[in-house]
């Protein structure tokens, strides 16, 4: 096999041919292609949340941050910002998503000078009165006070945790854990991804054991999220990793901020095997374009619970300079 693996790797062709035979990126593959599909079918009827709208009102916010911000900007997008828009306010897309989408508008129209692209943009554009949902300097920003050495516990005290007391968690301590997730960095802000929840017991055992490294803790599961990325969120191949960057991100913040909570948690593997992904996509009711992250175990530690050491690298590993 190694040496098959060898022979592979020395060109493209044959490592592609050796994909193409193995099959095991057959769900990927039509994951990203349904997720393509699924990216026009949204833009051409937005509901809830559009992928458009998010990247172009993004690109919008980023050009009106700019410190020296040119007089005429996206002017090669504008048009098919402002009519998905207008396709949102018709839809039931979420209100928040409106509201910043108009509030940009708004403030690139006030500030943009008139090019024939942008009068026809402004004459389509019918904003009235905008809001705060706009960019800001970053000196009107609250400072947190927690210092390094804080955090720092925090992290230590964030600890794959597989023993869990056998009680009901709180949701709304979820809750508001998700809405500290939520301000996690994600590219061009899309947020590709949600949090499949279940507080009970025995559904998150049987989910936890559909993974592979859940072998004697799947039972003792109080609460499991399955972080699922959507891929309808993007038109373009080269943007197919995204859902799997932005939803760990957002997990990270969601662990850290349970902690904070009085809730410790498990970040379990979910790997790419055929059997198990399609009985997880059943049992998730998932669509094609969906696929599974990671998950993670959630609950209140037990305190006589073991923890593995887990020797971290130091700085001198981690650091590379580049030369
Ligand atoms: C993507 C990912 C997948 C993981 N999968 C599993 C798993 O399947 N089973 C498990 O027991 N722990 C799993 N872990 C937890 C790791 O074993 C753990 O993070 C690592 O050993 C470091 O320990 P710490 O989290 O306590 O710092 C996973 C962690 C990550 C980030």
């Amino acid at each position: 096999m190694s040496l098959l693996g060898d022979l592979l790797h020395r060109s493209r062709l044959l490592s592609k041919l050796g994909a193409l035979f193995s099959r095991s990126f057959d769900r990927e593959i039509q994951s990203v292609a349904a997720g393509q599909s699924h990216y026009w079918k949204r833009v051409a009827s937005p509901t809830q949340s559009s992928p458009l709208l998010r990247r172009n009102i993004h690109r919008l916010e980023k050009g009106l941050s700019m410190p020296d911000g040119k007089p005429v900007f996206a002017e090669d997008y504008i048009e098919e910002t402002v009519e998905q828009y207008q396709k949102c306010c018709e839809s039931d897309l979420c209100s928040n998503e409106r509201q910043w989408a108009k509030d940009v508008l708004i403030q690139y129209f006030k500030k943009v000078q008139d090019t024939p692209v942008i009068t026809t943009a402004r004459a389509r554009f019918q904003g009235g009165e905008g809001g705060n949902m706009v960019p800001y300097a970053r000196a009107t920003v609250p400072l947190s006070k927690i210092s390094y050495e804080e955090l720092l516990i925090l992290c230590q005290q964030r600890r794959s945790v597989r023993w869990f007391k056998q009680e009901p968690v709180d949701v709304e301590r979820i809750r508001r854990a998700i809405d500290l997730a939520s301000l996690a960095p994600s590219a061009c802000n899309r947020q590709p991804f949600q949090f499949f929840i279940s507080d009970k017991p025995d559904v998150a055992t049987d989910i936890a054991r559909l993974a592979m490294g859940t072998k004697g803790f799947a039972e003792n599961i109080p609460c499991l999220i399955a972080v699922v990325g959507d891929l309808s969120y993007y038109a373009e191949y080269r943007d197919r990793h995204i859902i799997y960057i932005d939803g760990s991100l957002a997990a990270m913040q969601l662990m850290l901020a349970l902690e904070t909570l009085g809730l410790s948690s498990c970040p379990i593997n979910w790997p790419d095997i055929e059997k198990r992904e399609a009985k997880m996509a059943k049992r998730l009711k998932l669509a094609a374009h969906q696929r599974v992250i990671m998950l993670v175990a959630i609950g209140k530690a037990d305190p006589s619970g073991m923890i593995p050491y887990s020797q971290k690298k130091s700085h001198q590993q981690l650091m590379k300079p580049i030369e």
